[in-house]
Order: C-alpha cells, then sequence, then structure tokens
C-alpha cells in the first residue's frame, strides 16, 4: 500500500468503532492463555491449539471475499465469531489492555477524540460485572488522555436481537457509570428488528440527555424503513446520527431528510465490501457526500476485516471515490462537528 502523508498527518476523529470489534486474534490468544481458558470455533466446538489456527479462523472477511456475505447464514457466522470471543474477557485487566490496544492504534494514527461503541449485554450474559468491564475502560480511558492525549468517551449500544427489556435493564443499570457514557446505539443483528422496537429506551435516553444513533442496514439487505425510523422517529424526535444506511440513496425522501435535519452518517467501506458490490459502496458514499450529507469515516470492527482501522477506511475512500485533500479535510471537518464532543473539545481538534 502507498503511503498517504496527507491521511496520515490529518488529525482524527472516530465515530464508528466497537471496542470489542478490535479483539485480534493475538489479544484473544493472550487473554485466553491467561485466563486458563480454552479456545473453541463457536459452530463447531473444536478447540484452537495454536495462534496460527485461530487467526484462520478468525478472518471471516478472507473466507467471504469473492462470495458475498449478503445472507442471513453467513452474517450469523460473523456474528458467531465476534460474539463468541467475548467469551475470553474476564478480568478488568482483559478491558483495560482491549481498550488500551486501541488508545495506543489511535494515537498512531493520529486519532486525537473517539465515541467507541460497547455492547454491554454481550459482557454481561458472559457473567461479566459492571464493575470489572468499565472499570477497566475507564483506567484505559484515563491513561490515553494523560499519556497519548486521545479523547475518549462511550456509545452503549444494545443489541437489537435481544429483547427491549433486556436493553432497558441494562440502560438503568449503566446509570452508575453515565459520567463515562455520551450516547445509546443498537447493533447486532438487524434482521426483523426495526428500531422501533426500542423505542421506550431510547425516548428514557433521550430524556435523560443522551445523544442517540442507531445502526441500518450493513449490507443492503434491511429496509430503508429502519433509516426512515431512527431518521424520524427514534427518541421521539430521531436519532442524532445514523451508523452506516448506504441504501438510503434508494430512497430520495429519506435522504432529502437527513439533508435538512444536518444529520451525519458513520460510513465504514471496508465493512461494507464484504456484503455488496464493490463499485456500488464507493458511488453511494460519493452520492451522499455531493448531495452535501455529513459523512464521518470509520472502521467498525477492525481486529475481523484484514486489520482496516480509519487509517486504512480513509485510504480506500479516498482512492475509489476519488477524494481530494480538500475534500478529505471536509471529511475531517464534517467528523469534527458530528461528534458529540464539547464546543471547546472540536476546537482543539482541528
Ligand atoms: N453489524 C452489526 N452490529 C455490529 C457489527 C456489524 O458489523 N459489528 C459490531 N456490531
Ligand atoms: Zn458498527
Amino acid at each position: 500500500q502507498t503511503r498517504d502523508p496527507f491521511i496520515e498527518r490529518i488529525p482524527k476523529v472516530e465515530l464508528h468503532i466497537h471496542i470489542e470489534g478490535t479483539l485480534t486474534p493475538e489479544l484473544k490468544w493472550e487473554f485466553a492463555q491467561r485466563n486458563a481458558m480454552p479456545l473453541k470455533h463457536p459452530r463447531t466446538g473444536t478447540v484452537f491449539s495454536s495462534l496460527a489456527e485461530l487467526q484462520d479462523s478468525h478472518d471471516t472477511m478472507k473466507a467471504s471475499n469473492g462470495d458475498r456475505m449478503d445472507n442471513a447464514e453467513e452474517t450469523m457466522s460473523f456474528f458467531e465469531a465476534y460474539y463468541g470471543g467475548f467469551l475470553v474477557l474476564k478480568t478488568k485487566r482483559d478491558y483495560f489492555d482491549l481498550a488500551m490496544h486501541y488508545f495506543e492504534r489511535a494515537a498512531r494514527m493520529n486519532v486525537r477524540y473517539c465515541e467507541v461503541f460497547f455492547d454491554p449485554q454481550g459482557h454481561t450474559r458472559t457473567g461479566v460485572t459492571w464493575e470489572i468491564m468499565m472499570g477497566g475502560f475507564r483506567e484505559a480511558q484515563e491513561k490515553a488522555w494523560k499519556e497519548l492525549k486521545v479523547e475518549s468517551t462511550w456509545i452503549m449500544c444494545f443489541l437489537r436481537d435481544e429483547s427491549p427489556e433486556s436493553a432497558m435493564e441494562h440502560y438503568v443499570a449503566a446509570l452508575e457509570y453515565r459520567h463515562m457514557i455520551v450516547g445509546i446505539g443498537l447493533d447486532s443483528n438487524e434482521d426483523q428488528r426495526p428500531p422501533v422496537l426500542f423505542e421506550e429506551v431510547f425516548a428514557r435516553a433521550r430524556a435523560d440527555g443522551f445523544c442517540i444513533t442507531a445502526h441500518c442496514d450493513v449490507g443492503k439487505t434491511y429496509p430503508v424503513e429502519h433509516i426512515r425510523q431512527t431518521v424520524s422517529d427514534l427518541g421521539r424526535t430521531g436519532a442524532d446520527r445514523i451508523d452506516h444506511g448506504l441504501n438510503v440513496v434508494d430512497d430520495p425522501a429519506v435522504m432529502n431528510l437527513i439533508r435538512e435535519k444536518g444529520l451525519g452518517m458513520t460510513i465504514c467501506p471496508w465493512s461494507y465490501i464484504r456484503h455488496q458490490p464493490f463499485d456500488e459502496v464507493f458511488e453511494r458514499i460519493r452520492i451522499l457526500f455531493d448531495a452535501g450529507i455529513k459523512i464521518a469515516i470509520g472502521s467498525d470492527d477492525p481486529a475481523f476485516m484484514e486489520d482496516t482501522w480509519i487509517h486504512e477506511n480513509l485510504l480506500i475512500a479516498r482512492k475509489y471515490c476519488k477524494f481530494t485533500d480538500g475534500e478529505i479535510l471536509k471529511l475531517a471537518k464534517d467528523a469534527v462537528d458530528m461528534s458529540w464532543a464539547s464546543d471547546e473539545v472540536k476546537r482543539d481538534i482541528l
């Protein structure tokens, strides 16, 4: 890959990264070893006997290259690999190391500020306590700020394939940590799970002062109606941002609404090219950008997508959308603008 000094140097804001999506096979192996846990293939139950074997199975991208991952069965295998990986996270030190590993990476890419997703339900269901999870995150966050000058906050996502009641229980439990959390999101398997199912908890979060967002359509197979609900209904007034949602270009009315409301979209090119035709991905990003919709390029789950971080996502967006330096700068500024940082922090970034 050729180097791109402009992209390397530009101060970055990352608004779409899942901390669990940064769990590389190497970290997974390390945590499993020190917690004396056998690592099993989530579907077959076979125990991995080496890091190399684990690495092989981990790359769901490679497995689906050329054979697009756009049916429910294959999407399951991503979620199985992904949520299966949570099992190795046991101690506060594991959570600290996971987050610190990301912050160090972020610092090397000149990320100055990030809003990081986490999925508490995926952790409580393996028996981890809030204190272990949030305690580890908190320590890493403080160290990252002090030593790396990477500022961060968290977005708590609900698993949309779990019940609205579970989301509400987790919301209430998280209030003890609300000083760490800027916003509420929605992720995991979107099949048959429209955002309005979670209206009650989003409305409550909105009333309590949280910002809100939701994942929409990571792969072109879900209704634009999910985007419309996110834009117009979620939290009663509609969300503050949309995560993904490239298929909105099929619906000019909803696209217009996004523009009129000034909502930003977080866009992660490396996530889409495993689901949908390569050229179409970049055409659609370009259409949104040219329509004047704010876009923040993000990385989603770098450890599951051939090690592609925000830097690699910016490179591929630049190459195939043909973004000029000026347009890359506009993307960087829009990301700052779309962020939920205070005005003071925003001023310091760019
Ligand atoms: N899709 C939906 N939810 C997710 C993903 C994804 O790719 N990664 C982490 N949560
Ligand atoms: Zn995501």
